[in-house]
């Protein structure tokens, strides 16, 4: 088996890890989860989420991702049937690089056009667009939503597009060490000293509307920060709460294995979870809360705010910022750091996004990391097109809805029975700890073992109910959008079988001694749990 890549530094490796998770999901989707579900009532939810569901999980998909890359494995699909000796593991590890790569397709394109309006922003090319409506039309255009006197066509989305997806191979060819690690060193550094400026720079915006003395910046803080406990009963707050969970740590996703799989075996893992944990709550708490929630609050009231906040992130991001920044002096350079804040999130996540197929073709396929590159980048090219086209359509919000939030709590619930159950407790808590530069708190064995499992199970549960069905059959989608929303199906199954095929193909080669090797570490280092053991070898 050929040598495998390493992080140069620890720092390298956090900086990494915090870029993997900061993104787009920190600074659009935070704030208007927070804005739609009632601002401070949303919070507490979502602390309990944190505690519940995102560092157990950091901590799990940390001891799995270690103990597959000192048996060779960059993936959740080889990482699984390591630790769950049975045919299926390998297919529910799947979903960690299904996952990744069709949300990354979408993902890239979003990103991207963060850098064009970065871009207009500095160039002025949207100034005297001084409403959200209007901007919203110049948004529509850019999307090719509609045609109109700012765009004819999708041409420039996709310029940018071609430009973010050329960077990206950029980076992934350059590895783990020379791209990804220094990709991160440069931009989150940058990312937090752009965010810092911008929450100064909200938070002097002091009471800009005479006619509105309530709309400062202090109801902003207020709607973030004053807890509401009447909402605790609304259920679909705490869905949502746990929902941000998932897709701001990345959680679920299969990207972390892939990450940590890059540590040496004795590597700390613990203090590493916790601290990128902690790194990215500052980036969405702190920086992302602040920004656009307090910004819409001062320039749009409480309810403006959860008015936008109900057109969804990118009319918070895109429409509302751009018209609050032609309002505030250095408008166009100000705007210019929130869309160039805005890629560096997006970039360090949409390359963390390719790794795992990367590392399944390195591995499993035996490719060089330049084939390897080239065609999954090559793949997500071809496929992203219907996303470009067929926007108008809903097709990218289709596949966000199935994969973006259905398939991570999905695949996380298989992972914590897997590492809870199958594994065993006492084997994965002392994974866990190995190495480790902090002990995290025994009841957190409690927590991995029984309340979240319970806890995603109920996710699970409340949403097959009350959300799945309507969504199934399509309620509330206009005839002419039909066909598109059944082509992302399709592309989403046809995904599936093909990632399934990927992974039947490459563990072909896989060492079964790996298997046996784990289980005698695991009953040294934990409690001998092996009651739980599964079937035979693959
Ligand atoms: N965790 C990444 C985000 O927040 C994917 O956008």
């Amino acid at each position: 088996m050929s040598k495998r890549q390493r992080w140069a530094t620890k720092t390298g490796l956090i900086l990494a890890l915090a870029g993997n998770a900061i993104g787009l999901g920190n600074f659009l989707r935070f704030p208007v989860q927070a804005a739609q579900n009632g601002g401070g009532a949303f919070m507490i939810p979502y602390f309990f989420a944190l505690l519940v569901i995102g560092l157990p999980m950091m901590w799990i998909e940390c001891a799995i991702g270690r103990l597959g890359g000192k048996h060779g494995h960059g993936h959740a699909a080889g990482m699984l049937w390591l630790i769950w000796h049975h045919p299926a593991a390998k297919y529910v590890g799947a979903l960690g690089l299904f996952i990744p790569f069709t949300i990354g397709l979408y993902y890239v394109y979003i990103t991207s056009w963060t850098l064009g309006f970065s871009l207009f922003s500095l160039l002025g090319s949207y100034d005297g667009l001084a409403t959200r409506e209007a901007m919203g039309g110049f948004l529509r255009g850019y999307q090719g939503v509609v045609r109109n006197q700012h765009f004819g066509s999708v041409a420039t989305a996709y310029l940018a597009y071609l430009f973010t997806l050329g960077f990206t191979v950029f980076v992934l060819l350059g590895g783990v060490a020379k791209g990804i690690e220094r990709l991160a060193k440069t931009a989150i550094p940058l990312l937090f000293l752009l965010g810092i400026g911008l929450v100064i720079r909200v938070l002097t915006f002091g009471t800009p509307d005479p006619a509105h003395p309530d709309w400062n910046v202090s109801s902003g803080l207020g709607f973030v920060w004053n807890p509401d406990f009447s909402e605790l009963s609304n259920a679909s707050v705490w869905m949502a709460a746990a929902g941000q969970i998932f897709f701001t740590l990345s959680i679920g996703w299969g990207i972390i294995h892939t990450y940590v799989s890059y540590l040496r075996e004795d590597d700390d893992i613990a203090l590493t979870g916790m601290s990128t944990v902690g790194v990215n709550e500052f980036a969405e708490v702190i920086l992302g809360g602040t920004i656009a929630i307090t910004a819409a609050v001062t320039f749009f009231g409480i309810d403006g705010t959860r008015e936008i906040a109900r057109g969804g992130g990118f009319d918070l991001g895109f429409q509302a910022m751009p018209v609050i920044f032609q309002r505030v002096p250095l408008g166009e350079m100000i705007g210019a750091i929130w869309f160039l804040l805005l890629f560096f999130a997006g970039i360090t996540s949409a390359v963390a996004m390719s790794q795992p197929m990367v590392a399944l073709l390195e591995e499993g396929w035996e490719m060089t990391r330049q084939r390897a590159v080239t065609l999954v980048t090559g793949a997500s090219f071809v496929l992203v097109q219907p996303i470009i086209f067929f926007h108008a359509y809903g097709f990218l919000d289709e596949l966000d809805y199935w994969v973006g939030a259905v398939a991570l709590v999905v695949f996380a619930l298989l992972e914590i029975v897997i590492f809870g159950w199958i594994f065993g407790i006492e084997r994965g808590w002392a994974e866990i700890n190995r190495g480790a530069a902090m002990r995290p708190p025994t009841f957190f064995k409690l927590v991995i073992k029984y309340v979240t499992p319970a806890f995603l199970a109920v996710i699970l549960g409340w949403w097959l109910i009350t959300e799945v069905p309507a969504k199934l059959m399509m309620q509330g989608v206009s005839p002419q959008a039909r066909p598109y929303i059944i082509g992302a199906r399709v592309m989403i199954v046809g995904l599936l079988l093909a990632v399934f095929a990927l992974v039947a193909r490459a563990s072909r080669g896989w060492d079964t001694d790996a298997i046996h090797a784990v289980a005698a570490d695991g009953d040294r280092n934990g409690d001998c749990d092996r009651d739980n053991d599964g079937g035979q070898p693959r």
